[in-house]
């Protein structure tokens, strides 16, 4: 199959010839639909967070089972799917306690010694998040994928794979904001525009867009932004407190940098709660004011929105489907997998909602 291979960090992707292996016992084999581009990806190849290579990237996808093995009871050929990287065990303390994003038990992956699901030439390539979704077919552990109903159209599907659930879940499972309350957030790529989206289903009374692009802004009221603030017209900390009178109840971060996050922090009011989102670079420390925390102010993290994604991901199929998630608005470009390194680019830029590559059928 093709698939587009991660070599070196700081070069393009390339497209190769990659074997897939046949499903083991509780694996299936995934004809893949489509994968959105999340800037995730980009934080590994640009060497920001550490990955082995070579290795096929992709981890926001949506596809249609092709092979299951001999104990997956859940799904059949045939069957419509969204993937999740949060692969879940089913029985250790976190898996138990309800946080399954959390679970990061080894035995959704094959072991070491057994061949490997991909290879080239004999040799391993490494599988990316349990997924590795730039390819024609995925080889994943049957705890790593929900189904869903077949009239949900499987290129708006991906993107509930990953940007949905991460920001959609942010407010709703790790911050659970009340109905009224007040919502900042920073960075409206996919991640950001689905808190945005997520704030407006849940009930907030005030929805803050915050982005240094002028069409990410206007893109952002249309998925519920009742306010927006160019970051880059000055701190938009003064400008939180301004329209709020003292800072909002929620903040999300939802870039990745170390300014942001202070900023999360810093523009929430008395009681409030910043929940950082994106992927800060390895090594970077935040520095925020500790007298504040007698001010009760909390930050916290956010994990793929701290999801139990066979429980939330047909509801936000749902939501699309009713009209609530505005998955069409996001899919900025659809593209081939040939051209996953212009998606790549277009991410950096800040321009793209969502590049989406899709795969002939
Ligand atoms: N925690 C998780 O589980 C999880 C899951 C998915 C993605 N992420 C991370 O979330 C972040 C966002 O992902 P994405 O795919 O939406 O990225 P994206 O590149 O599509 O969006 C980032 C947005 O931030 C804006 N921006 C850049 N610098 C800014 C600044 N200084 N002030 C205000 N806005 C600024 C850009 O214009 C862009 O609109 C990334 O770091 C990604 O790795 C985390
Ligand atoms: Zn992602
Ligand atoms: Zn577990």
């Amino acid at each position: 199959m093709k698939a587009a291979v991660f070599r070196e960090v700081g070069k393009p992707l390339e497209i190769e010839d990659v074997q897939i292996d046949k499903p083991a016992a509780r694996e299936v084999l995934i004809r893949t639909a489509a994968a959105g581009v999340c800037h995730s990806d980009l934080h590994f190849v640009e060497g920001s967070y550490p990955w082995p290579t070579p290795s096929v990237l992709g981890h926001e996808s949506a596809g249609v089972v092709e092979a299951v093995g001999s104990d997956v009871r859940y799904v059949e050929p045939g069957d419509h799917v969204i993937t999740c990287l949060s692969a879940f065990c089913g029985h250790c303390l976190h898996c138990l306690t309800g946080h399954m994003s959390l679970c990061e038990s080894p035995e959704v992956q094959r072991e070491v010694g057994n061949p490997p699901r991909l290879s080239q030439g004999g040799q391993a390539v490494h599988q990316f998040l349990n997924l590795s979704s730039y390819a024609e077919q995925m080889l994943v552990h049957e705890h790593a994928l929900v189904k869903i109903r077949k009239d949900m159209p499987l290129d708006r599907a991906a993107l509930i794979g990953c940007g949905v659930t991460t920001g959609v879940g942010a407010v709703f499972n790790t911050a659970g904001i009340e109905p009224g309350s007040s919502v900042a957030v920073i960075g409206c790529g996919g991640v950001g525009l689905s808190c945005v989206n997520g704030a407006a289903i849940a009930g907030a009374g005030r929805v803050i867009a915050i982005d240094t692009v002028a069409s990410k802004l206007e893109l952002a009221r249309r998925f519920g932004a009742t306010d927006a603030i160019d970051a880059s017209a000055g701190d938009p900390v003064v400008q939180v407190r301004e329209l709020t009178g003292g800072g909002v109840d929620y903040s999300f971060e939802a870039i990745g940098l170390k300014v942001s996050t202070e900023q999360a922090f810093r523009m929430i009011r008395r009681g409030g709660t910043a929940t950082v989102i994106g992927m800060i670079p390895v090594g970077t420390m935040i520095e925020i004011h500790g007298p504040d925390f007698l001010a009760e102010k909390k930050i916290q993290g956010s994990n793929m929105g701290s999801n139990r994604f066979r429980i939330d991901m047909p509801r936000y199929v749902d939501f699309y489907l009713t009209g609530k998630l505005h998955l069409d608005d996001m899919v900025s470009q659809r593209l081939p997998l040939e051209r996953v390194n212009e998606a790549l680019a277009a991410l950096k830029q800040g321009e793209v909602a969502r590049s989406v590559l899709v795969f002939d059928r």
